[in-house]
């Protein structure tokens, strides 16, 4: 499904209206300000109301409409990256703290449903790992040894039951799925009820530490706070440090109508680069209620490979070979993950700032866990208690491992590259081989111009550098979006900033 705008939308998006929230109208004091209403700012905000704190979160477009209207919802201690890997960057007590960490945050989303009775679908389902065709079945078997070692139970079996053969499997029990909108809605109407408040339509502009912080809105009001968290996905308070240990990439989502209880109702994922997550949901959009296959994957760098809809043809292919029951398409959607170097999220206090601003970032496709994580654990911290996961999570800390560092240099080195683009000549020669709905780079003397038609025909013209450090934006064809492929700032079709770490538009053309 698409939405007016032509970009694409989630079944979460489509089937819930989120509670009635206004900007940001006068200076407002509280304990705790909350830049980001997505599941790690709403964890954190819900967390602390729930410890006496008060609370205010803001976000610029309305509560769960980042990549939270936009995840598939696999709520997992079988985590994207293998633990052997972790093994290698965090050492065994890393990876079993990582592990603890995500097995208590599916605990705690479960403890927070059966609280506040939330009606979100809910449940625990078994989780499958296979290894594709021509993979190495080694990969399994290490991956079964290494997370025994983390103390996960996993057993090996000998296929994952789905309707096409996976060979040798891994099974996750006690993993889980919800409705994640269902989920945000009510964590939103708890906040409010223990007098929280949550301003939509309001940008964090400026954020500053100290005794109080201060966090400046795009209306001209501010927020005094004694913390300040901020939940933007990406981290929108941060310059550089942050954002050169972690890189965007853009995923991929087709959901197939299928009969109701034709496939059987786990999570599924196989070890292809790029790899695929697969699951079903029951959903109910007015009057229709029905099944999705909802199957995932072609992830790629944001705004390296613009290839249009061509990844959701190929995971329609990938699906209906594998699925001969999928029906017809109902929604097709993409979002943006943040890759962290070293696989595991970014969450404690901001480095290089005062100590009492914090962030939660590096969701490395399990934000989730990781947000939950984020809410559990700064909580702790603005409540003062020590928390066992504090200097796995720390945004400062070093990528110690040689593979880590070797992938800092290569993520940064690529980076690198992307500004070599000031020299290429654009993508077109001029605004007239734009049609509408579509975006190019072009030159004019020496300024790189990022020039979308709209559907009505009429042209935008814009910078086509990125306010953030000055990469040179793409445009993503599926969203109607200015990606940045430095550090994943995004702008829509006129230029206007959507997501961080840029705080501002691509500047007008002079
Ligand atoms: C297609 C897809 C599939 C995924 N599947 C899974 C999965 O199966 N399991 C899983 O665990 N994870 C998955 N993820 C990852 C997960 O969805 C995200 O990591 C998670 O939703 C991030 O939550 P968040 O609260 O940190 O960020 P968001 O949900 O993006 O919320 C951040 C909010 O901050 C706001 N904001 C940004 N800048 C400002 C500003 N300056 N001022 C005010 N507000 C601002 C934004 O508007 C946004 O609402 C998937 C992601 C995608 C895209
Ligand atoms: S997001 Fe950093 S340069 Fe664009």
């Amino acid at each position: 499904m698409e939405s007016d705008s032509g970009k694409s939308v989630s079944p979460w998006l489509a089937s819930v209206e989120m509670p009635q929230t206004k900007p940001l109208e006068k200076n407002i004091e509280t304990d705790v300000g909350i830049v980001g209403a997505g599941i790690s700012g709403l964890t954190t905000a819900y967390l602390l109301a729930r410890e006496g704190k008060k609370v205010v979160v803001i976000d610029d477009g309305a509560i769960g409409d980042g990549e939270t209207g936009r995840t598939t919802a696999h709520i997992v201690n079988a985590l994207d990256d293998r633990y052997y890997v972790l093994e290698r960057m965090h050492g065994q007590k890393g990876a079993r703290l990582a592990a603890e960490s995500h097995t208590e945050a599916i605990n705690k989303v479960e403890e927070i449903v059966r609280a506040e009775k939330i009606d979100c679908e809910f449940e625990r389902v078994d989780g499958y790992l296979f290894e594709p065709p021509g993979g190495d079945p080694k990969n399994i078997e290490r991956e079964y040894h290494a997370t025994r070692r983390a103390g996960i139970f996993v057993e090996l079996v000998d296929k994952a039951p789905a309707p096409f053969e996976t060979g040798r499997a891994l099974k996750f029990p006690e993993q889980a799925q919800f409705h994640p909108l269902k989920y945000l809605r009510a964590l939103a109407l708890q906040i409010e009820k223990r007098g929280g408040a949550i301003f939509t339509k309001t940008r964090a502009e400026n954020i500053e530490g100290g005794e109080p912080g201060k966090i400046s809105t795009n209306g001209g009001k501010t927020i005094s706070a004694k913390a300040i968290v901020v939940a933007t996905n990406t981290p929108v308070n941060d310059r550089v440090i942050i954002h050169s240990k972690q890189t965007p990439y853009r995923t991929y989502v087709v959901a197939f109508a299928i009969p109701e209880n034709s496939v059987p109702t786990i999570l599924l994922w196989d070890n292809d680069m790029p790899y695929h997550y697969v699951r079903t949901q029951v959903v109910r959009n007015g009057s229709r209620e029905e099944t999705l296959l909802i199957v995932g994957g072609e992830d790629h760098k944001t705004g390296q490979h613009d290839e249009g809809s061509a990844p959701f043809g190929r995971l329609e292919h990938w699906t209906r070979e594998r699925y001969p029951i999928a029906g017809e398409v109902r929604y097709r959607w993409s979002g943006q993950v943040m890759e962290p170097v070293d696989k595991l999220g970014y969450i404690g206090r901001n480095p290089m700032d005062e100590k009492n601003v914090y962030v939660i970032t590096g969701d490395s496709g399990n934000g989730m866990t990781h947000g939950t994580i984020g809410g559990i654990l700064i909580t702790d911290l603005i409540m003062g208690r020590q928390n066992p996961w504090e200097t796995l999570y720390d945004p400062k800390r070093k990528t110690h491992s040689i593979k880590s560092l070797k992938e800092y240099v290569r993520e940064n080195a690529d980076v690198a590259a992307q500004y070599a683009d000031f020299l290429m000549r654009g993508e077109v020669a001029s605004v007239d081989e734009i049609k509408p709905g579509f975006g190019a780079v072009l030159r004019r003397g020496t300024h790189l111009i990022a020039a979308a038609r709209d559907e009505k025909g009429k042209v935008h013209e814009r910078s086509a550098i990125c306010p953030h450090l000055g990469c040179v934006v793409r445009w993503n064809h599926v969203e109607k979006t200015w990606d940045c492929p430095c550090h994943g700032s995004r702008y829509d079709l006129t230029g206007k900033v959507l997501n961080g770490p840029s705080l501002g538009d691509l500047a007008e053309v002079k």
